[in-house]
């Protein structure tokens, strides 16, 4: 997986949004759970301008359901409705179909009122890469899978997905850039394996990790490796150190290998096996 955005590629996926906002009524935004704001794109918010809002919390299997609950909480009062959705093992896909039409009440009833009636509301999925939109689509629409072909017209070269009488989904979704707003940000970003590791120094992704955990979830970095997370004399690195010597990473004059004991501490944290852990909360 790699991802590589230029300004060029930007302003592009910008433009084909637009004009895919004049087909839909609905935009269902997708985030990964585990830093529901940093995966945003805020851009999304000026381009959906007028449409119902869907925001699904996708990966919650992967992230700390407390945080969830308070980000689920958060989003509502910025007048999105949410869904709460593990697209992997299909957990919570069905409620989303409720959760658009919920949010599309107010344009139902309007269309009603001018005699518009069983028109099936148009939905599009948007998300930064790797935030789960094409396992999302598939689990949603897998069995429904009736492509309704392209409309003369009004949907010219559009695919769509009929859900079902009331729902229609545009079947591409929409690819929105993550945007590196801040240093922490670009760290979440990069925690989560999103943006391309090889620009990255995994010593100092690990040491940062680490010490968020060590922070945020006491207890945690201790019963994965078994070593102490905070010792008084500790200077910087000195934790990923101990997990090096606890698991035998050594090179061959016997130094330390951080970058191995980084790469595990990653690959642990990618995979849950430190455990479900979110790496943001909404401000208070
Ligand atoms: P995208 O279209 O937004 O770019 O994301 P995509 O669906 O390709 O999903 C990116 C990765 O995230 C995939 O893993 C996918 O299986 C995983 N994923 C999506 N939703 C969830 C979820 O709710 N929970 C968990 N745990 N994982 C999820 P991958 O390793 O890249 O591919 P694969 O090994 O699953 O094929």
């Amino acid at each position: 997986m790699q991802y590589q955005w230029y300004p060029g590629h930007m302003a592009k996926a910008k433009r084909q949004m637009v004009e895919d906002m004049k087909l839909i009524d609905v935009v269902v935004e997708l985030v990964d759970a585990r830093i529901p704001l940093s995966s945003k794109n805020p851009d999304i918010d000026g381009i959906a301008k007028g449409k119902a809002r869907v925001m699904i919390l996708n990966k919650t299997d992967m992230a700390d359901p407390k945080a969830t609950a308070l980000w689920k909480t958060w989003f509502e009062k910025q007048g999105f409705f949410v869904a709460l959705v593990n697209a992997r093992s299909g957990s919570g896909v069905k409620s989303v179909q409720d959760v658009i039409m919920e949010a599309c009440r107010e344009k139902i009833e309007r269309d009603r009122k001018r005699g518009i009636q069983n028109r099936p509301v148009r939905a599009m999925i948007v998300g930064i890469p790797n935030v789960g939109k094409s396992t999302f689509i598939n689990s949603f629409a897998g069995k429904a899978c009736a492509k309704t072909g392209n409309k003369p017209g009004v949907t010219k070269g559009k695919q769509w997905i009929r859900l079902n009488k009331n729902v229609e989904l545009l079947d591409t979704p929409g690819i929105l850039w993550p945007k590196f707003e801040s240093v922490e940000v670009g760290k979440r970003i990069s925690w989560i394996g999103s943006i391309n590791d090889e620009i990255l120094v995994p010593e100092e992704m690990a040491m940062d990790l680490l010490s968020y955990i060590a922070d945020a979830y006491p207890g945690k970095i201790k019963d994965k490796y078994g070593v102490d997370e905070k010792l008084p004399e500790d200077r910087p690195g000195d934790l990923l150190s101990r997990i090096a010597a606890k698991r035998g990473c050594l090179k061959k004059g016997g130094e330390f290998d951080l970058t191995r004991a980084a790469n595990i501490i990653l690959d642990d944290f990618r995979g849950v096996k430190i455990g479900a852990i979110s790496l943001e909360l909404p401000e208070a």
